[in-house]
């Protein structure tokens, strides 16, 4: 029939949410899969409970009132009001806590990472460690496959909230506060954290790509990352290079090994390496990169980047073209 059709539909479309990169119900960690499972148990245990309650209400109503005098006799109202939900939240609330302990524990060996939430964007610090510099990213978090990872957050504005549901929890960002967030990555690929709190007009264009690689895969990114800027010395980049520092860009970006050492706005070192522009809005090349400098404001109301809407489309190539050579 047309109803049980919609059911069906209904159910499907329920459903899409749960495998994907960005889905608490596809967990792709041991503190993911714990939350999930806390989930699940709540959440079966919650609708078992609602059926029973449910049954006993239609039955006190439907019932002959001969057949449901045992609903009113003080042992029912004993059992059922008292002991039942007495033994049943002194289940769930050690197995809550347990797993709130479990998740929390820093563990050794973890990979420190800081993360700073600004409107609209995640600034992505990742410590020196051993013989290796620490440098600065944007909008994408790599982990290693393996090795637990803590995440320190904090923001510079206003509260935002850092979340990645294949890897667990979420954690406040709040300013001049610093919050911490531990998980272990357990399946390569590429992930979607997002922000989770209103944060403002662009709060939900606020996204970040986590990338789990394997530990050699890791470290070689990392040794990448933490190299100064490497300009290709091709006759087509000294024209952007020339708009680059021309048009003030520097100001706000740093480029590592140029003269470029603004503070405010995302590390642009290594920015050709990354997969998206504008926070996960779009992917990261020529095209989309040339159109977000045009049109920021158009694009993303709000964030503190101006339109630089006076270059020519060659300019702006130009421009574009000399940023996504910085690998
Ligand atoms: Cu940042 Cu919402």
């Amino acid at each position: 029939t047309a109803m049980a059709r919609a059911a069906v539909v209904a159910c499907a479309l329920s459903l899409m949410g749960c495998d994907g990169v960005q889905s608490a119900l596809d967990p792709a960690g041991g503190d993911a899969l714990r939350i999930y499972r806390l989930t699940l148990v709540m959440t079966i245990g919650g609708s078992l409970i609602f059926l029973l309650v449910t049954g006993l209400l239609l039955y006190a109503i439907f019932a002959a009132p001969e057949r449901r005098v045992w609903l009113g006799s003080r042992r029912t109202v004993i059992i059922g009001g008292l002991a039942f939900p007495i033994v049943v939240l002194s289940g769930l609330l050690p197995y809550g806590l347990i797993v709130m302990r479990d998740t929390d524990v820093p563990r050794s060996g973890a990979l420190p990472v800081e993360v700073i939430g600004e409107q609209y964007w995640w600034r992505v610090k990742y410590p020196a460690e051993q013989e290796r510099a620490e440098f600065s990213t944007a909008n994408e978090l790599v982990v290693p496959v393996g090795r637990p990872v803590t995440v320190s957050v904090t923001a510079a504005d206003v509260i935002h909230s850092f979340w990645i549901p294949n890897f667990g929890g979420k954690v406040d960002m709040i300013p001049g506060r610093v919050n911490r967030l531990n998980f272990t990555a357990e399946r390569p690929g590429t992930y979607r954290g997002v922000c989770a709190e209103f944060c403002g007009d662009q709060h939900a264009r606020m996204a970040f790509d986590v990338v789990a690689l394997e530990p050699d895969a890791f470290a070689a990114w990392r040794d990448e990352q933490a190299n100064p800027a490497r300009e290709p010395d091709l006759p087509d980049r000294a024209r952007g290079r020339e708009l680059f520092r021309a048009g003030g860009c520097g100001s706000c970006h740093v480029v590592r090994g140029t003269e470029a050492d603004g503070a405010f706005g995302p590390d642009l070192t290594h920015v050709g390496s990354r997969r998206t522009i504008g926070a996960g809005q779009f992917p990261n090349n020529v095209g989309t990169l040339a159109g977000w400098i045009a049109n920021t404001q158009h694009i993303k109301p709000g964030v503190r980047m101006p339109s630089y809407g006076s270059f020519t489309g060659e300019d702006l190539r130009a421009l574009a073209g000399y940023l996504e050579s910085l690998k």
